[in-house]
């Protein structure tokens, strides 16, 4: 397990403000802790390297790292027991929870890829359609940076932070809230990753 003492310095964004706000929300170098690391770090790996196989989308390498860091920061105020989160809100909820966190900490383009990183961005249709807990507004990935952080995301869950899911797989996580939200993934992985792209 990432040690407590260790997350500021050996965060490898070269900004140790991003470990003080994982320090501050999650300060018991307990399970949650672990899972909210992993499952960042990989995100955060997966969507940095993207950014460096593609200079020509000149994303903002810097910003890519501490946002993916930082996206799913609102998951303890949620109540999901199965990925040791013990708060009163629905999972749903988390990425504008998490937006919240940000926006009050200053850093609302951080805030941004919180609030829109769900399945493949939220629209305003989905969320009346399946009556999710959300307000009535799209949650889009609209930048570069927002669609591949939301993009890297899929291929990682919070049940198995280690384990790095199938292109099928991920695309199934997204599907779930729709055909349309499977559309929009399909459409970042012809600019992210074309070589999954299948015909
Ligand atoms: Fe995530």
């Amino acid at each position: 397990m990432e040690s407590l003492s260790s997350i500021s310095t050996s965060l490898p964004c070269g900004r140790a403000w991003v470990g003080s706000i994982i320090d501050k929300y999650y300060p018991a170098d307990n399970k949650l802790r672990w899972i909210l690391i992993t499952h960042s770090t990989l995100v955060m790996k997966r969507a940095v390297s993207i950014c460096d196989a593609h200079p020509e989308l000149k994303m903002d390498r810097q910003f890519i790292i501490e946002a993916a860091m930082l996206h799913d920061i609102g998951i303890f105020r949620c109540n999901a027991p199965g990925i040791e989160c013990f708060g009163t809100e629905p999972y749903i909820c988390h990425g504008l929870i998490g937006g919240k966190i940000m926006r009050a900490e200053g850093y609302p383009r951080h805030a941004r890829v919180c609030e829109r990183h769900t399945g493949a961005g939220l629209t305003k249709n989905e969320i009346i359609s399946q009556n999710l807990p959300l307000p009535h507004q799209d949650f889009l990935p609209e930048t570069l940076e927002e669609k591949l952080i939301c993009y890297a995301d899929k291929f990682y869950s919070k049940t198995h932070p280690e384990r790095e899911k199938s292109y099928d797989k991920a695309l199934k996580s997204v599907a779930k809230f729709g055909e349309a939200g499977a559309k929009r993934f399909k459409e970042w992985t012809a600019l992210f990753e074309p070589e999954n792209v299948k015909n």
